[in-house]
């Protein structure tokens, strides 16, 4: 039985749109990664500092990890977080891209720490500081 014309030409429609469709989403839903120093500001430095020295969250610039320091340990935690440790997890926050990006700027925060070029702000006067052995308050 032949096709009849008006369907024939939405199957050509359909054939036709269907190639440039994937490409106008993929244009449209990915935005180009967010600049990596400023999603530490915006959300990482509560928690780890602005230079990732530290603070409620541990130093990412130091030797001492927890979960690893290879770049696919790293974005592991930035994506699914420590959830009983108080990391949250960003892999719906953050594209793919911009954890590569993340992980690459923390590794190249580790060198600068490691060669003296961050330093380790002083805490504020008054902080108590509880460690697992000590509690104590700083006095200048
Ligand atoms: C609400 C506080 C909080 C925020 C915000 C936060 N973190 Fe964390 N993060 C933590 C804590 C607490 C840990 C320690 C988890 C553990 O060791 O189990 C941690 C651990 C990590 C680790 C693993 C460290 C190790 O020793 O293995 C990485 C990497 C990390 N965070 C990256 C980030 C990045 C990047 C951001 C921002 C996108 C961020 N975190 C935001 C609290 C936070």
């Amino acid at each position: 039985m032949p096709t009849s014309p008006p369907r024939s030409l939405s199957r050509l429609i359909v054939l036709l749109g269907l190639p440039a469709l994937p490409v106008g989403l993929i244009a449209a839903d990915v935005p180009a990664p967010r600049d990596p120093a400023r999603i530490v500001t915006l959300l990482c430095a509560n928690c780890h500092g602005s230079t990732l020295t530290g603070g409620a969250g541990p130093s990412l610039v130091d030797s001492y990890w927890n979960h690893g320091n290879t770049s696919e340990n790293i974005a592991r935690s930035i994506r699914s977080g420590w959830p009983l440790s108080r990391m949250p997890p960003f892999g719906r926050t953050l594209s793919e891209a911009e954890i590569d990006r993340l992980v690459a700027y923390i590794h190249h925060q580790g060198e600068e720490f490691a060669l003296g070029n961050i330093k380790i702000p002083p805490p504020p006067p008054d902080q108590t500081i509880t460690s697992e052995k000590a509690t104590f308050r700083l006095e200048s």
